[in-house]
C-alpha cells in the first residue's frame, strides 16, 4: 500500500503567531485537510480546548483522523465551508462549545498534497489518472462530466475566468475536439490537448510554468465551485467569532486572495467601490492585521515550493 503523501502546512509560523489560542480555546478549522495546522494549534492548546475540523474530502478526513483521532479535543465533520453552517451537528457543536463565540477560524483554501499526488483523484497533469478532480469523491460531477456539459464559449470563459489563461479560446477548442473524438479520458489526454496549443518546449527550451497549469486550475475550480460562495463563508465565519477572535484565510492564487482581501476589507469598513466615498457608512466589524497579508519567507519557499504562491490574511473581530 502506498504511504499517504505528506502535506506540509503552509505559513504555519505565521498562523501560530496570529491566531489566538487562549486557555479553553474554541477553534474552527474549515479546511482540516490532513490536520497539519490542527496538529500544531492543538499542540499549543490546553486540555479544555475544543477544535472542530471540517473538510469536504472523505480521504482527507480519514487521514486527519488517523493523525489526530485519539485527541479527545478534536471533532471532525464532513461538509463544505459554505454549507456546513446549516448542518445540525455543526450547529450543535457551536451551541454547546462556542456559544460565546470562536477564538479562531482557519481557512486554508485549495487542494492538499494528498489530492494532488494521488493519481486516481485526477487533479494533476503530473500524475496520470481519470479526469475526476472532485474534492468530495462521494458527490457531484467529475471533471469529465463537467466537460461534457460545456460548449466552446462556456469552456473558454471558465478557463479565462478561473485560470486567467489568455489562450483560453484555442485551448477550449482543442479540448472539445479531442473530447468529441472520444480521446479524452485521463489527465494526460487533457494535458496533451492543451500542449497542442501551448507547447511545453519553445525554441528548444522547456517553458518555466507547465502550460497545462492554468487550465487544470480553472477546471478544478469550476468542478468544485471553489469561488462561488467563498466570500459568504468568510463573512459567516467572522460573525461566529467572539470580540478579539481572529480569522486567518490562506489562499494560493490571485482569484482566491482577491476575494479574501475584498471581503475582509469590506468587513473592516474600507470602501473599495467606485468614487472616493462609500454611499453609506460601512459597519466596522473587524480590524485587519498586517493589511498586506503574510507571504512565505524565502526559507519556507525553498523548503516547500508549493507554498510559493500562498498568502495569509488575518482579521480580528472588534465587537
Ligand atoms: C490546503 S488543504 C488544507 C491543509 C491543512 N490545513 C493541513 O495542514 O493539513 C485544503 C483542504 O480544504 C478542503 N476544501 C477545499 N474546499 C473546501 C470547501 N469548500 N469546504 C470544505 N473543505 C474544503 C480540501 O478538501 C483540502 O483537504
Amino acid at each position: 500500500m502506498c504511504a499517504t503523501p505528506v502535506h506540509v502546512p503552509v505559513l504555519l509560523q505565521e498562523v501560530l503567531e496570529n491566531l489566538p489560542v487562549p486557555p479553553a480555546a474554541r477553534i474552527l478549522d474549515l479546511t482540516l485537510g490532513l490536520g497539519g495546522h490542527a496538529e500544531a494549534l492543538l499542540a499549543r492548546a490546553d486540555a479544555d480546548t475544543r477544535y472542530l475540523g471540517v473538510d469536504r474530502d472523505p480521504e482527507a478526513r480519514a487521514a486527519a483522523r488517523e493523525r489526530l483521532g485519539r485527541d479527545a479535543r478534536l471533532t471532525i465533520l464532513a461538509g463544505t465551508y459554505e454549507e456546513v453552517w446549516d448542518e445540525p451537528a455543526f450547529q450543535a457543536w457551536l451551541n454547546l462549545q462556542a456559544h460565546e463565540g470562536l477564538d479562531a477560524v482557519l481557512m486554508d483554501l485549495g487542494v492538499s498534497t494528498l489530492q494532488l499526488k494521488t493519481a486516481a483523484r485526477g487533479f494533476s497533469f503530473r500524475e496520470e489518472g481519470p479526469l475526476d478532480m472532485r474534492m468530495n469523491t462521494e458527490a457531484g460531477p467529475t471533471a469529465l462530466d463537467w466537460l461534457e456539459g460545456q460548449d466552446e464559449t462556456s469552456l473558454a470563459d471558465a478557463i479565462y475566468q478561473y485560470g486567467e489563461e489568455r489562450a483560453s479560446r484555442p485551448i477550449a477548442r482543442a479540448i472539445l475536439r479531442v473530447f468529441r473524438a472520444g480521446g479524452l479520458a485521463t489527465t494526460t489526454d487533457l494535458a496533451n490537448a492543451i500542449y497542442t496549443v501551448l507547447p511545453k518546449i519553445v525554441k528548444g527550451r522547456r517553458v518555466p510554468l507547465d502550460p497545462a497549469t492554468r487550465t487544470f486550475q480553472a477546471i478544478r475550480i469550476a468542478v468544485n465551485g471553489e469561488l462561488d460562495r467563498l466570500s459568504a463563508a468568510i463573512e459567516q465565519a467572522v460573525h461566529a467569532l467572539r470580540p478579539g477572535g481572529r480569522i486567518g484565510v490562506i489562499s494560493f492564487h490571485s482569484l482566491e486572495d482577491r476575494i479574501a482581501k475584498q471581503t475582509l476589507r469590506r468587513l473592516a469598513g474600507v470602501y473599495d467601490g467606485p468614487g472616493r466615498h462609500a454611499p453609506a457608512e460601512l459597519p466596522k466589524l473587524v480590524r485587519l492585521i498586517h493589511p498586506g497579508g503574510f507571504a512565505p519567507s524565502d526559507a519556507e519557499c525553498a523548503a516547500n515550493p508549493p507554498s510559493r504562491s500562498a498568502r495569509l490574511r488575518v482579521a480580528e473581530r472588534l465587537t
